[in-house]
């Protein structure tokens, strides 16, 4: 396991997408959506750098296929505990992948009739892209390798590491 990002480098990088988030939603009815599980680390330590008072709901996801090869088919298993119509939204994603998850989860979200809808995500693997997605808030592009820790998981593992790692083709 090779180490990425330290957890000093990712809580600088996210305490100024926190910034960001607060100096643009001033004033306005905030729900920031963490999408389960894997980005309830970065989502944690996102709210807690927005100095706003923000409503925070999640969204639940089961993705089907093998793990490392998403299929595109998302099921909401936990929905939002509120409507979010006139709402200023954020969904926040671990990771844009090939960005079917996110687009399929902003699309059913756009349906609901926010007053507006983004997104935050840790990672980007835009080597992977197969749905281009506009990510308003990222924290960093990564190259197409296999990432674990800060919420990441490799078959629910390794969600606990305090840090960002790569995972060695050869453990896959
Ligand atoms: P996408 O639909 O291909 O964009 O994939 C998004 C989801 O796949 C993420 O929310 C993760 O759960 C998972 N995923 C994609 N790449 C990685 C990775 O490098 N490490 C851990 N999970 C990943």
């Amino acid at each position: 396991m090779k180490p990425l990002f330290d957890a000093g480098t990712i809580a600088e990088r996210v305490a100024d997408l926190g910034r960001a988030i607060t100096r643009d939603y001033r004033g306005k009815d905030l729900v920031i959506v963490p999408v389960l599980k894997g980005s309830y680390v970065f989502a944690a330590d996102l709210v807690r750098h927005v100095e706003l008072e923000v409503a925070i709901d999640f969204l639940g996801v089961r993705s089907y296929g093998n793990h490392q090869q998403s299929s595109g088919v998302v099921q909401i298993s936990t929905d939002l505990s509120h409507s979010i119509e006139g709402k200023h939204v954020i969904l926040v994603e671990d990771i844009v992948d090939t960005g079917l998850t996110i687009s399929y989860l902003y699309d059913n979200l756009a349906t609901r009739q926010p007053a507006s809808l983004k997104i935050a995500a840790l990672l980007h693997k835009p080597a992977r892209t197969r749905v281009p997605v506009a990510i308003d808030y990222l924290g960093f592009t990564v190259d197409d390798v296999f990432i674990v820790g800060y919420g990441l998981d490799y078959a629910q593992k390794f969600r606990n590491l305090p840090y960002l790692a790569v995972v060695a083709d050869e453990d896959l």
